[in-house]
């Protein structure tokens, strides 16, 4: 949609006819800021369209990017059926010199592949392959999109450079940086940068787990080590630990990748570990806080990964939600985006589209996404409904002082525990 705002003119093919209908129709099929009223803009100023028909789009194409889903196998390597799906009607389609990129998260020698698919299948085009890794994130993508710090762009020829530099100009002339590169670093810098990413909430989840044992406050060490420029505060908040559809996945598949090429990462299955870890200690803080949790109503306030998304792959406040279940609890939750979705991915989750009324007689009130709207919550209105006045905030999102005013046993993450103090 970037791409057709920027004045290309742009047609997105995909074989699933219900989303193509869906966004001929002018409407995005998921929750995203920004992006219905961009689409509908688009659409109606005709620089984008939605088609099925791969041989009537690609006939004239002159860049073909490749943004499918990258799913991990079960080995952890990355599935990459998907591209190779999309990548063989591009090969048989095209004519001309054409551009053909990876956008989509892809291991590191994954072009080498692709292009000797494209000069297999495809005899009447010359293909230049480029990678142009993606840092948008999900609930600011539009923003992220139209304002990024920096475009990357691993390629070999200088065409391919030049035809790459003309189509994100205008996002140059802005201000982004554009960094040009071989194309195998520019594969590994989008794997390398998300594990690395990770790495930061992992390491201040274990940080917090020893404030938690010395009384320490894991958001002012958190500040602390932020006001180091060699760190940055970036990605350091603590908390239930990171979910959605790439970190888990990409740590996974870049760690394939070095055992592959004979190198033992170890340290990126225990970022993975360091996040489960983040859920059993919420969980834990909630059972100190309850005594036992089997019988009793816990409500998750926030059910999608993050914020503006509802979005609820890798969750952790599924993952909490399981856990509790499995405990015997019984578990409700709510959120502004995210119930419906949470509700048909979780069996035996209740979910209600009322805050208020999904917080009525539950024994603790557990922050899992930092919504925020659950900032202005009527506190003396939820203490009124609840059967335990109990709130252990999964993201260290809410303000303590208030909530203690308001009757709550306020329990964060990262700090001396309630009962201690
Ligand atoms: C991430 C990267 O940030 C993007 O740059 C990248 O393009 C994208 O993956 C991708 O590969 O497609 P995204 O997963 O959408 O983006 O969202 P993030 O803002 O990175 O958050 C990921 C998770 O980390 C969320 O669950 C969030 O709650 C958690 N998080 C984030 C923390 O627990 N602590 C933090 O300090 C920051």
């Amino acid at each position: 949609m970037t791409l057709a705002h920027l004045g290309n003119r742009v047609v997105a093919v995909d074989t699933d006819e219900a989303r193509v209908t869906m966004l001929r129709n002018g409407r995005v099929p998921f929750f995203e800021p920004g992006l219905q009223e961009m689409l509908s803009e688009e659409v109606a100023a005709r620089r984008v369209r939605f088609a099925t028909d791969f041989a009537e789009v690609l006939a004239d194409a002159v860049v073909a990017f490749l943004c499918m889903g990258t799913p991990p196998r079960a080995t952890g390597d990355v599935n990459l059926r998907a591209l190779e799906t999309s990548a063989r009607p591009v090969a048989r389609h095209v004519r001309g010199r054409v551009i053909v990129v990876e956008k989509s998260t892809v291991p590191a020698g994954t072009a080498i592949g692709l292009r000797s698919l494209l000069k297999k299948e495809g005899q009447q085009a010359q293909f230049e392959v480029v990678s142009n890794p993606e840092f948008l994130r999900e609930g600011s993508a539009v923003n992220d999109d139209l304002h990024p710090p920096r475009i990357l762009i691993g390629a070999e020829p200088e065409y391919a450079f030049e035809v790459m530099r003309r189509l994100y100009g205008s996002l140059v002339a802005a201000g982004a940086s554009l960094i040009e590169t071989d194309i195998v670093t520019a594969e590994l810098a989008k794997h390398a940068t998300n594990a690395f990413l990770a790495l930061k909430i992992s390491f201040i989840n274990g940080v917090a787990r020893v404030c938690e044992r010395l009384g320490a406050e894991v958001r002012d060490v958190a500040d602390l080590m932020g006001s180091d420029p060699r760190i940055g505060r970036a990605f350091l908040d603590a908390g239930l630990g990171f979910g959605g559809s790439c970190f888990h996945k990409d740590l996974l598949a870049f760690h394939s990748l070095a055992m592959r090429a004979g190198y033992e990462f170890p340290l990126l299955l225990e970022v993975l570990r360091l996040n489960d870890e983040a859920v059993d200690s919420v969980l834990s803080t909630i059972e100190e806080a309850l005594w036992s949790v089997s019988g009793k109503t816990v409500a998750l306030l926030g059910l999608a990964f993050k914020p503006e998304t509802d979005d609820i792959r890798f969750s952790p406040a599924l993952r909490l939600a399981e856990r509790l279940l499995d405990a015997g609890a019984d578990v409700v939750g709510h959120d502004p985006r995210a119930t419906e979705n949470a509700r048909a991915a979780l069996g035996g989750l209740r979910t209600n589209d009322d805050v208020y009324t999904a917080c009525e007689g539950a024994h603790c009130l557990v922050l899992c996404t930092e919504w925020e709207e659950f900032r202005s919550l009527e506190l003396g209105r939820l203490a009124g409904i609840v059967a335990d006045p109990i709130l252990v905030d999964g993201r260290n999102f809410l303000n303590a002082a208030e909530l203690r005013r308001a009757g709550f046993s306020y329990y964060p993450v990262g700090a001396k525990r309630e009962a201690d103090s």
